[in-house]
């Protein structure tokens, strides 16, 4: 295979048994001439759960490409595999097969030291609750994520954070103290103020009201505009839908075309 280039690369033919689906599986050659990759690439992508003799197929042959400073909205009913697409994304879970990059890395590759400074450095998650340690106060909180990703400064680079969001007020405070929409808006701040190039919200808004609402999605606006950071939200909002750049339809483990 040397010489292969990205369009000859070993992709697993689509409608293969997903069963056998992992063994079929080979890496594509690391080219010469590797293309301008999207921030976001999933590829074929299948993720098969298994519990004893049952199956659930939760990607199957997913195909998504996210640019660079996108921010995209993921709509889809419920089991549709929004959430299991942004765990294979954040790392913490694997593909049954294809492939998942961020920019040119295929996430497969990487090794576990490599993988671990991808999660602590470049990917922040957002979920819909229960995202800080409530005993830690809200500066803390944003300081922990900032040493594990290497900063020096941590605690006042927190509180500049928490200030951007209009929070500076709340740093001292306990996490588990805050209101649902100030902790969704600190952990935008924890986001904003590692400069995460890749923000994966999985329905950040689903606990709060239509206020907050809409200061959690300016919150990931900001991360967007000054930052670059691109932004996948998977959403049941039509107001946060409505403020994306695009909107990417799931059913069934795939997006819909
Ligand atoms: N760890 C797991 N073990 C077994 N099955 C799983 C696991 N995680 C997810 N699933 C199944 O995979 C499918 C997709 O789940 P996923 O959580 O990605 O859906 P979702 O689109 O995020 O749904 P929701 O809108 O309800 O959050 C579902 O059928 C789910 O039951
Ligand atoms: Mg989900």
């Amino acid at each position: 295979m040397s010489g292969a280039s990205a369009v000859e690369r070993p992709w697993r033919e689509p409608g293969s048994s997903s069963g056998a689906a992992k063994s079929l599986w080979r890496e594509p050659e690391r080219g010469g001439d590797e293309p301008d990759w999207p921030a976001v690439t999933f590829h074929d992508v299948f993720k098969i759960f298994r519990s004893g003799p049952v199956e659930t197929v939760a990607l199957r042959g997913l195909e998504l490409r996210v640019q660079s400073g996108e921010l995209v909205a993921v709509l889809g009913p419920s089991g549709c595999g929004k959430s299991t697409m942004l765990a294979l994304l954040a790392a913490l879970d694997e593909p049954s097969a294809g492939e998942v990059r961020a920019g040119s890395r295929s996430l497969q590759r990487l090794d576990d030291a490599e993988l671990a400074a991808y999660r602590a450095r470049e990917v922040a998650l957002v979920f819909q609750s229960d995202n800080l340690w409530p005993a830690l106060s809200a500066r803390e909180n944003i300081a922990v994520g900032l040493r594990l990703a290497g900063h020096g400064d941590a605690s006042d680079a927190a509180q500049d954070a928490l200030a951007t969001f209009g929070l500076a007020d709340r740093g001292a405070h306990r996490a588990g103290a805050l209101s649902g929409g100030e902790q969704q808006r600190v952990a935008i701040a924890a986001a904003f103020a590692r400069k995460a190039p890749l923000v994966l919200a999985d329905e950040p808004t689903g606990e709060l009201d239509a206020v907050n609402e809409q200061k959690v999605l300016e919150a990931l606006g900001r991360l967007r505009e000054e930052h670059g950071s691109t932004v996948l939200v998977v959403t049941h909002s039509g107001k946060v839908a409505r403020a994306a750049d695009r909107v990417v339809e799931m059913r069934d483990g795939v997006v819909l075309t």
